[in-house]
């Protein structure tokens, strides 16, 4: 007999025993999950299936689309629209939430996504990601844009799917991190990596540092520190990594530690940093703190933001507890230089 845990089984098991649990979410989250082998299916094949390349269009962010981002938008909308569980949800892709169609009951849940983290390395065979997060909402109504403009502190589950060498998903749902490999033979997600914890020191950094003219002072010293190595105030050397895809960033850090920064840039006011907080940095977020991480814009913390729209950008500074508790203080000093 096998030893192994599929997800379904991991996630029957972690739900048992909660008041509320009726199999919804189990039912919602393999829905997601059968949009993200699909997914896996079409970025694995690539060129053969004819797929990469640009779309020729934009987004609501002012980027050009990839034809896979139209591609994978459409997959996760189809696999979760008829399901009953879900009663909106948000797409990096589209400029409004999606609604349900009439024909569909509504659920009680709202989920919002980016559907292809890291498409501009798409083209050059590189790892890329799904990330999605997953709120509670009142059943049977149909979510305006303000239903969904909660704290990332309210988020019941978070999870990405890296579509890198090996297909796995990373999830939580509040009680800790788990990952799972997918094992293509038998098309079913196993539990490999169990209680995935951060290292609470790093001597790793990620940023884009070709970007740095932009950055505010703490940011800048903080990088300043690393750069000066063992023979700077920090007295230590730190090596530094930027894949471009903040799935790959993320998982890189979950197994060996590292802070990443995607700080706030001030070529444009409007643009407080670059990520998105509804469908980027909420949901690592929640994963990086359920792992022992930390996150934060260098001024509050990032599941404490209460979101103005949907789209909305914000500074991510998130990894290694100790780090981002260091790049904090270095805000404050800033921000009050008397106290
Ligand atoms: P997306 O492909 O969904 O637009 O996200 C790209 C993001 C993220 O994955 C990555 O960390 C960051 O953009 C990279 O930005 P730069 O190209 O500015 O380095
Ligand atoms: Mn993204
Ligand atoms: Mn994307």
């Amino acid at each position: 007999m096998s030893e192994q845990v599929t997800l379904t089984q991991f996630i029957i098991e972690q739900q048992r025993g909660l008041p509320d649990a009726s199999g919804t979410f189990t039912l919602l989250l393999n829905n997601i999950v059968t949009a993200c082998k699909q997914i896996s299916h079409r970025v694995n094949r690539g060129a053969l299936l004819g797929v990469l390349g640009s779309a020729g269009t934009e987004n609501v962010q002012g980027e050009v689309q990839k034809k896979l981002d139209i591609i994978t938008h459409e997959i996760i909308v189809k696999a979760l629209n008829w399901s009953g569980h879900v009663g909106g949800m948000a797409s990096e892709e589209t400029d409004d939430p999606i609604k349900i169609p009439k024909k569909y009951p509504k659920g009680k849940y709202l989920v919002l996504f980016d559907p292809l983290d890291g498409s501009s390395n798409i083209d050059i065979n590189l790892t890329v990601g799904t990330i999605f997060s997953i709120l509670r909402c009142r059943e049977g109504v149909d979510p305006e844009t303000e239903d969904f403009l909660r704290r990332g502190a309210e988020q019941v589950c978070a999870g990405f799917v890296l579509y890198g060498p090996s297909t796995m998903l990373i999830l939580t749902t509040g009680k800790g991190v788990n990952g799972f490999t997918l094992d293509q033979d038998i098309g079913e997600f196993i539990l490999t990596h169990c209680n995935m914890r951060i290292p609470e020191e790093t001597e790793e950094f990620a940023i884009n540092m070709s970007n740095q003219r932009y950055w505010e002072p703490p940011v800048r010293e903080y990088i300043e520190e690393c750069l000066a190595g063992e023979t700077g105030q920090r007295g230590k050397n730190f090596n530094m990594r930027w894949v471009a895809s903040l799935v790959a960033d993320v998982y890189r850090i979950l197994n060996r530690g590292g802070v990443f920064l995607y700080p706030a840039d001030l070529r444009n006011p409007d643009k407080p940093g670059k990520l998105r907080l509804m469908y980027e940095a909420n949901p690592m977020s929640f994963i990086i703190e359920q792992a022992g991480g930390l996150s934060s814009t260098g001024r509050e913390p990032i599941l404490d933001i209460k979101p103005q729209s949907i789209h909305q950008r914000t500074p991510l500074i998130m990894g290694s507890k100790r780090e981002v508790e260091r790049i904090i203080d270095l805000h404050r000093r800033f921000d009050r230089p008397e106290v």
